[in-house]
């Protein structure tokens, strides 16, 4: 039965005085993953992975993704297209839309890219829409599909990221429709576990690696805090069964204890 591991905003960054935060928590989930006894059919990692989309993040970030199970990785609004191809899929540099398929014997995972260069919030190009089309028209009607992206493409109750999620999402709507074989969407972005529903099929979105969003309704010690950096990192297991049905378990990771200093 698959099982797809589901990552998203690890936000490498290399520069931070805190730069062995994103990278000591995205080394604790590759680990756990990477140790698993089962071999997973998939690791998707939706987005925000280099959080100034550098050179030098890239190449940190595709160290740490070292994985044993099948990866794919998609950009989020911190990705710069470019630099995403080159230094972490090693293919040719180019601005346009990062969209990649993984077709198995059991099910079609596509990841669409929904960033917008220069901007926070998502948006599917119509290159993209028009490349997801032509998968759909090819993958046998039995088939279950799988649309992983970034950007939620509906408001979560959380006004940060619902200012900043995917927009003129009726046009993927409207395709997904004449498509019953789309299982579920899998989304980022909000750096909190969340389930909820688009274009009537169930959409699963992964906590955040990096940090945990702060809701409304939790204590704001400081309203330009959007995030809890103390939680543990975090990741979903998307199992897809035989009738097509996707159950989500989401899991944290814990972080290894600091080390000590000598003499303390
Ligand atoms: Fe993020
Ligand atoms: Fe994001």
């Amino acid at each position: 039965m698959p099982v797809i591991a589901h990552v998203s905003d690890i936000h490498i960054d290399t520069g931070a005085d805190d730069a062995g935060r994103s990278i000591g928590r995205t080394r604790a989930v590759m680990d756990h993953l990477n140790g698993l006894p089962y071999d997973l059919d998939a690791v998707v990692v939706t987005g925000d992975i280099a959080d100034h989309g550098t050179p030098a993040e890239y190449a940190a970030a595709r160290e740490l993704l070292a994985s044993r199970h099948p990866l794919l990785i998609c950009p989020g609004n911190h990705d710069e297209r470019t630099a995403f191809r080159a230094h972490l899929l090693g293919e040719t540099p180019a601005p346009g839309p990062v969209n990649q398929s993984y077709v198995t014997d059991d099910f079609t995972l596509a990841l669409c890219d929904t960033s917008v260069p220069g901007a926070h919030h998502g948006r599917l190009d119509d290159e993209t829409l028009d490349w997801l089309s032509a998968l759909l028209d090819g993958t046998p009607s039995d088939r279950p599909v799988l649309i992983a992206f970034h950007h939620p493409p509906v408001p979560l109750h959380t006004p940060y990221i619902d200012g900043i999620r995917q927009r003129d999402e009726h046009r993927l709507a409207a395709l997904t429709a004449r498509h019953p074989n789309v299982t579920a969407f899998l989304a980022g972005h909000a750096h909190t576990p969340a389930a909820t529903t688009f274009a009537n099929r169930p959409l699963l979105v992964a906590p955040g690696v990096v940090s945990t969003l702060r809701l409304p309704w939790e204590p704001q010690t400081d309203p330009s805090h959007h995030v809890h950096r103390d939680l543990p990192p975090a990741l979903a297991f998307h199992v897809l069964d035989e009738e097509a049905r996707l159950t989500t378990h989401f899991r944290t990771v814990p972080l290894p204890l600091p080390t000590r200093p000598p003499g303390l």
